[in-house]
């Protein structure tokens, strides 16, 4: 066991301040160099950087040892910090240098796989299998400290205001949030599972019922999906629920939280109240229920100038129910070739739009493929109704609604990228209410749009059985920037009307009381009115971190095949193994 040099410094914090400071050091040799009688070593901890300085002067079995110092050494060195003579102003240590007179080294270290250095741009792959490596690089340290940071002040924003973290448990019956669930089988009973929680859901809602008033919980969450940028098979939540409360009261504690979160770790004062859209209005202002308002780019609908006027694919759609809406691009004329818009005519097909039509407004006066089918007064009132000025681009897409908003978010997306209309030092909050409470499932049939314990709109109550579809619920979403960072609802707390929700879902009896039927009996003996939220915590982080994936914001995170490329996750497990768990494999 080599001498432990104790630490009374991280390398990150010498300053010119501490000239002639005995300084004692630990961390990992990022880089190691001789020149001439000296040898420069940058020495890493999860703090920064410094230099330290080995020179001929020191005892030879000293320098001797310094020779030897390779990338990812771990070294203890004790020295006085001096001024540098050539300052690296790149550096926040930069300024000083440490002149070592000891030196330990705990452990040699291989040619590591990957350069631990924030710019080095190997492959995701790469950092993922070595994941210890990559977390050693400064940009990760911050990360996860950040991610520390936010769940600290969390936890003090939400016992501030009265609530209680309780942990809900990890193996339980399947909680229906349209996921598909892990499962776990079961030893002591044979033949049967567990689920792992796709959210705490169920259980705040019997802790509503167990008079908890408050909770909240920094909750893993495990849901089997498709993966994406900003998902994850494992998730954590920032769940919470709250009794004796209506939407107002949850929206008024969310943003008091987004307040407190964002001046304690970003220092940023924000906003309050955050502006509200219905999904009506969010759908035609920005095609999505998750808007970017940094961008602006709202959306134009031009219905009412070309109905029934010469163009027919225009007129044909709104005949067919449908709609004609666009978007105005400003300075879109000289940011958009032809080229250009040929290839966006041939990817809106992707969003199954049939079509882009498009109109530039030229010095000279209006180019479009569908001028010829309008007479130029028509023509004008278009541009006008877009508030078009010269060198502008107005983009149009006529189809059934759903396939317009799709096609124009994604539209507004990709002419922001290219205008460079997006101001990253902006946080855009808004909520979005009044969701609809059921969507189709592709069958004929109808499933929660959130949970199916989402409270339906008092207004529309009749319309559950009679007209499923324009049943409006107490569901909001918390959207920042252009991403759904949180949803929730008032729940329903009455039987009757939760069996019917479940009956309009097309459960039998049979399935209601297998998947629900804890959660209903626990209705029979008194249930407070309440509401709730989760936020998704990684989503949060990443972007106020500005990162552009939840993987830099989680120590370690599953590739995308679901795998964890530390471990080898999954794996295959021993005969002896399934049998206990009276599981027979049929393949593999
Ligand atoms: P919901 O399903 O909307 O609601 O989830 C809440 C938030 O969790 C985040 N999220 C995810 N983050 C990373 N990876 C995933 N796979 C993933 N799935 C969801 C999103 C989302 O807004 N029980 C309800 C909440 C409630 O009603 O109180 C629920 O789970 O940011
Ligand atoms: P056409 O007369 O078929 O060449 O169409 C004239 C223009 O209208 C072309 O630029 C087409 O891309 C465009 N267009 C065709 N269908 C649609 C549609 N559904 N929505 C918007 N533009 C369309």
């Amino acid at each position: 066991m080599p001498e432990l040099i104790k630490r009374n410094m991280y390398c990150g914090k010498p300053r010119l301040r501490d000239e002639g400071r005995a300084v004692r050091l630990n961390g990992w040799v990022q880089r190691s160099r001789r020149l001439g009688g000296l040898i420069f070593c940058d020495l890493r901890d999860k703090t920064g950087i410094v230099q330290i300085v080995f020179d001929e002067e020191l005892p030879p079995e000293i320098f001797e040892a310094a020779e030897t110092l390779r990338n990812e050494y771990v070294i203890g060195v004790e020295g006085v910090c001096r001024e540098r003579e050539s300052k690296n102003p790149g550096l926040a240590t930069g300024d000083v240098e440490i002149r070592a007179e000891r030196l330990v080294i705990y452990s040699a270290a291989e040619t590591p796989p990957i350069y631990v250095k924030d710019d080095d741009n190997v492959s995701e792959e790469l950092r993922m299998r070595y994941r210890y490596l990559d977390l050693r690089k400064l940009r990760m340290q911050r990360n996860l400290a950040f991610r520390h940071e936010v769940c600290r002040a969390t936890r003090v924003y939400f016992s501030d205001n009265g609530f209680v973290e309780i942990e809900t448990p990890m193996l339980i019956r399947p909680t229906p949030e349209g996921a598909r669930d892990y499962l776990v089988p079961s030893r002591i009973n044979n033949g049967n599972f567990y689920a792992l929680p796709q959210s705490p859901q169920m259980y705040k809602q019997l802790l509503m019922a167990s008079g908890a008033d408050r909770y909240f919980q920094i909750a893993r969450c495990f849901r089997d999906e498709d993966l994406r940028a900003d998902r994850q098979p494992e998730f954590t939540q920032v769940d919470l629920e709250m009794s004796f409360v209506d939407m107002e009261d949850v929206i008024g504690i969310q943003e008091g939280y987004m307040k407190f979160l964002m001046k304690e770790t970003l220092e940023i004062d924000i906003e309050t109240p955050f502006p509200r859209y219905t999904y009506e209005e969010a759908m035609s202002h920005y095609g999505s229920d998750k808007p970017d308002t940094r961008l602006g780019l709202e959306i134009a609908d031009i219905s009412s100038y070309v109905e029934g006027k010469g163009f027919s694919v225009f007129a044909d759609a709104i005949s067919a129910g449908g709609s004609v809406r666009g978007i105005c691009v400003p300075g879109g004329v000289s940011a958009f070739s032809r080229k250009d818009i040929d290839r966006l005519a041939d990817s809106v097909k992707g969003y199954g739009a049939k079509g882009l039509a498009w109109i530039k407004l030229m010095e000279g006066g209006v180019s479009s493929p569908i001028g010829k089918f309008f007479t130029e007064k028509e023509m004008d009132a278009l541009v006008t109704a877009f508030g078009a000025e010269t060198g502008d681009l107005i983009l149009i897409i006529a189809d059934a609604d759903k396939i317009v908003y799709a096609t124009l978010s994604y539209l507004r997306s990709v002419a922001a990228e290219k205008l460079g209309l997006i101001d990253e030092s902006r946080f855009d909050f808004l909520w979005v209410t009044d969701f609809p409470l059921f969507e189709s499932d592709g069958e004929g049939g109808y499933k929660a749009m959130h949970h199916p314990f989402t409270m339906p709109d008092p207004r529309d109550m009749d319309k559950i059985e009679s007209d499923p579809a324009a049943v409006r619920s107490l569901a909001y979403d918390l959207v920042l920037n252009g991403t759904e960072i949180g949803g929730g609802s008032i729940r329903i707390h009455d039987r009757d009307l939760q069996n019917r929700m479940f009956s309009a879902l097309g459960l039998s009896d049979e399935e209601i009381k297998g998947q629900f039927g804890f959660l209903l009996d626990a209705f029979r003996y008194g249930v407070p009115p309440h509401g709730g939220l989760a936020y998704g915590l990684d989503r949060l982080i990443m972007l106020l971190l500005g990162e552009d994936s939840i993987r830099e914001t989680m120590a370690f995170p599953k590739n995308q095949d679901a795998e964890d490329p530390v471990s080898g996750a999954p794996a295959s497990a021993p005969l002896e193994q399934l049998a206990e768990l009276g599981l027979e494999l049929v393949k593999g």
